[in-house]
């Protein structure tokens, strides 16, 4: 929006709040059904603003490039510690600003220059940071999809097997942004040590549901790194991830490198103890409140069912996760139904589905509906509030 420069700052600044205002007041009533967003608790929230909005660190408590930090080192130790604790991971970083920013670090060490990978295409869930055109497409070419079920949505095993044992790829990456029901790690994870080929985990959306226990167990089923969103179903500041069992200490050193310098410098230390609050709720409530959100999509799955609409999945229960995916092609597809719910305050994704053209990206045929803002408020009718820790005031 061009700004009208004979407008004074201070009705700039006027506009900015208001601006601000009512974002907040119409997000307060929207019905917000994206699944990359979550909301912070009040406790979070409270020590989301503090002189570490200004501050620099880079590398590790103890070991730093910077002076000054000693008070945000015990933040960093801490947060590091929990996660480890949570995910039952030799080794976290926590350092990396977002989801895509840890994948970046990790394929930077871990994919050797045009080696061949095996990775989700994006229609059939798979994040763009997988693709060609994403992260994974700057250290190679030879991105092989996941061979799947006519279902769309499962991994063909058989063919899975045989994909890896002739390719021998360097890695295969599991998880989704579409992502209805658990990756096959245990199915694949002999052949992919006959093929010496790693395996990765992309819990951006699953991680809260991970760190309670449900959904799968990664780093358990046979995963060396797992990378996540601190955001989604994890439901703390936006930043990201990677954890590994730790038991591979040259593995370690690569991704540490990877983190930084490789991918970051500094890491936005004003949300790290926003990150340590939250981890600290998911260890505290995260399983009630990751059974409620599996619970408020299933819900919403067969009420949709119910009413005729064309929910992805039935014969598998339409979904194990917090999400739920719609064929909209009885309402002109994904990008015509999401600006309607939108005109009516209810915010979903436009979403490919599995089969169609990547070109559909920006008109495809599906849409997705994910409830972990809904639950986190309390608004589904089995569902009280996610609880919080006490503000720090
Ligand atoms: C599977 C997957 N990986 C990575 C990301 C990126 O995460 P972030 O938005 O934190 O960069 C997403 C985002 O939704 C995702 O779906």
């Amino acid at each position: 929006m061009a700004v009208d420069t004979t407008t004074s700052a201070r009705d700039l600044l006027r506009r900015v709040r208001q601006t601000l205002d009512a974002n907040d007041r119409w997000r307060a009533r929207t019905l917000n059904l994206i699944a990359s967003e979550n909301v912070l608790s009040p406790a979070a929230r409270s020590v989301l603003v503090s002189d570490l909005l200004h501050r620099y660190a880079e590398g590790h408590p103890g070991g730093r490039y910077y002076e000054g930090t000693r008070f945000v080192d015990e933040i960093e130790t801490l947060a590091t510690e929990t996660m480890q604790r949570i995910f039952r991971a030799g080794w976290a970083d926590v350092r990396p600003i977002s989801g895509t920013v840890a994948n970046e670090a990790v394929f930077s060490r871990i994919v050797p220059q045009g080696a061949t990978v095996v990775a989700h295409t994006v229609a059939g869930g798979g994040h763009i940071s997988h693709a060609r055109i994403g992260s994974l497409g700057k250290r190679t070419r030879e991105i092989r999809a996941w061979p799947m079920a006519p279902d769309g949505y499962s991994i063909d095993l058989p063919a899975a097997r045989d994909l890896i044992a002739r390719e021998k790829p360097a890695l295969a990456v599991f998880g989704r942004s579409l992502f209805l029901f658990p990756e096959p790690l245990r199915d694949l994870r002999d052949v992919c040590a006959e093929a010496g080929t790693r395996l990765f985990f992309d819990a951006a959306h699953v991680l809260g549901l991970v760190a309670a226990g449900r959904f799968q167990d990664p780093l358990r089923e046979g995963v060396d790194v797992m990378c996540g969103s601190t955001h989604k179903t994890f439901f703390g500041p936006q930043r990201g991830l990677v954890l590994a069992r730790g038991d591979d200490p040259e593995l370690v050193k690569d991704l540490d490198k990877g983190v930084f310098p490789g991918s970051s410098s500094n890491h936005h230390l004003f949300s790290l103890p926003a990150l340590l609050v939250s981890a600290l709720e998911v260890e505290a409530f995260g399983g009630r409140y990751a059974d409620d959100t599996v619970a408020n999509a299933q819900a919403l799955a067969r009420a949709l069912a119910g009413r005729g609409l064309a929910v992805a999945c039935a014969e598998r229960g339409y979904t194990q996760s917090h999400q739920v995916a719609l064929d909209a092609a009885a309402f002109g597809g994904g990008k015509r139904a999401s600006a309607r719910l939108s005109a009516q305050d209810i915010i979903c994704n436009m979403n490919l589905l599995p089969g169609e053209p990547a070109r559909n990206a920006v008109d495809p045929r599906g849409i997705t509906l994910r409830p972990p803002i809904v639950t986190s408020r309390g608004w589904a009718s089995r569902t009280s509030p996610r609880p919080s820790l006490a503000p720090m005031v």
